[in-house]
Formats: C-alpha cells, structure tokens, sequence
C-alpha cells in the first residue's frame, strides 16, 4: 500500500505539535494504543525535527509525516528526519521540488480555485483544504471540487468529533486532520482516537 492507500485507509490524520522532546514517545504511543499509527509532526517548535526523528526511527511502520512545512529547507530536514509524507498549510512549489526529488508525497494546502490550479500544474492532485471549516467546510468544498473532478481532498481546520462524518461522507475527501484528539493526557488522547476512530467507523 502506498502512502496516499494508507491515508485513505485511516481517514484520519492526528495534526501533532510537540513542544517538549519528552512528549514526543507517550503520544505517539498513546495514538497506538488508540488505534492510529498515523502522525503529522508540525514543523512549528522547536523540538519537530528531533521529535520526528525519534518517532520515525521508534516507530519506522507507523505513517509519520511532517506538518506545517513551508519551504524548500524545513522539507529537506524533514525528509531526511525519516518523514513519510510533507503537508503544508499552504502551496510551495520550492516545497514539491524537494519531495519530487525524493518520491516522498506532498498535500499543499489549498483555499481557492486558483492555488488547485496551481497544485494541478505541479501535478499534485491530493490536497489539503485548509482552514476547512472557516472556509465554509463541506459545502464551499463541494462547490469548488465540482471545477475539479481529478482532485482528491484532505481537510483540516476545524474538524471535530461533531462533524467529522460530515466530511468523510463526501466522496473527495480522502481524510480528516485536526488536533481535536490530541488535548490533554496521554489516556486521554488514547481514549479520544479510539471515540473518533469508532465515530468513523474503522478503516475504509
Ligand atoms: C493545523 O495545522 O493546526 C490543523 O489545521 C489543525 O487544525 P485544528 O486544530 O482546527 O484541528
């Protein structure tokens, strides 16, 4: 199964930010317990590309990715700490310079019709939506993919336990990212993976 197979297989996409390397292992843990392998490391403290390297080395089955890359050093860092695929909050074509060097898929962030454009010209056809729900959620995006039938969608921003089915029930979006099962303890993070997990329904 290739990375994209896999995303689509979970769903779901914890968005993680570590601010203390010491962190970095009860959570990733905690998401095993609670089902989901699966972790965008963000690259916005400063403790990312030690945390992202521990976990890919702890954990080389789990589907570890960075976050929050947005140019063409943090992604070659990132890579080089073991990362499995880069998503951005927005689009960097310096950014899917570096991971077409490297076959390591990239999910630009996206908010308008014009940045799909710009994604489809840099033949990247998997992106994310971002801030999904500020941008009106499920309904602004069935409104622009029906422009686009060769895209295929992430989310984030937003996503909750409340509406998470809502996205997932639209054929385009291949998955959900948030932090919303990423507050507090660790057997809380655990406990709040296994209720999105069973709020979705298992693996597709
Ligand atoms: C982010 O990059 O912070 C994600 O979009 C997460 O958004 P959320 O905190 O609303 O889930």
């Amino acid at each position: 199964m290739n990375i994209f197979e896999q995303i689509k297989k979970y769903q779901l996409v914890p968005v993680v930010v570590i601010n203390n390397l010491d962190d970095a292992l009860p959570t990733m843990e905690a998401l095993i317990r609670g089902g989901l392998p699966v972790a965008e490391i963000t690259f916005r403290t400063a403790c990312a590309e030690e945390a992202l390297k521990l976990l890919t080395k702890t954990y080389p089955e789990a589907l570890i990715g960075a976050g929050t890359i947005i140019n063409a050093k943090q992604c070659e860092t990132a890579i080089k700490s073991g990362a499995k695929y880069i998503v951005g909050p927005g689009l960097s074509s310096s950014v899917a310079e570096v991971c077409k060097k490297y076959d390591i898929p990239y999910i630009p962030g996206v908010a308008t019709p014009t940045e799909i454009m710009q994604a489809l010209e840099l033949d990247l056809n998997i992106v994310k939506f971002f801030p999904a729900s500020n941008l009106g959620g499920v309904k602004t995006l069935k409104a622009i993919c029906s422009a686009f039938p060769q895209i295929e969608v992430m989310v984030t921003g937003g996503i909750s336990e409340d509406n998470v089915l809502e996205y997932l029930a639209f054929e385009k979006i291949i998955a959900c990212g948030g932090s919303w099962m990423m507050k507090g303890t660790p057997l809380e993070i655990e406990n709040k993976t296994k209720r999105a997990i069973e709020i979705i329904g298992g693996n597709r």
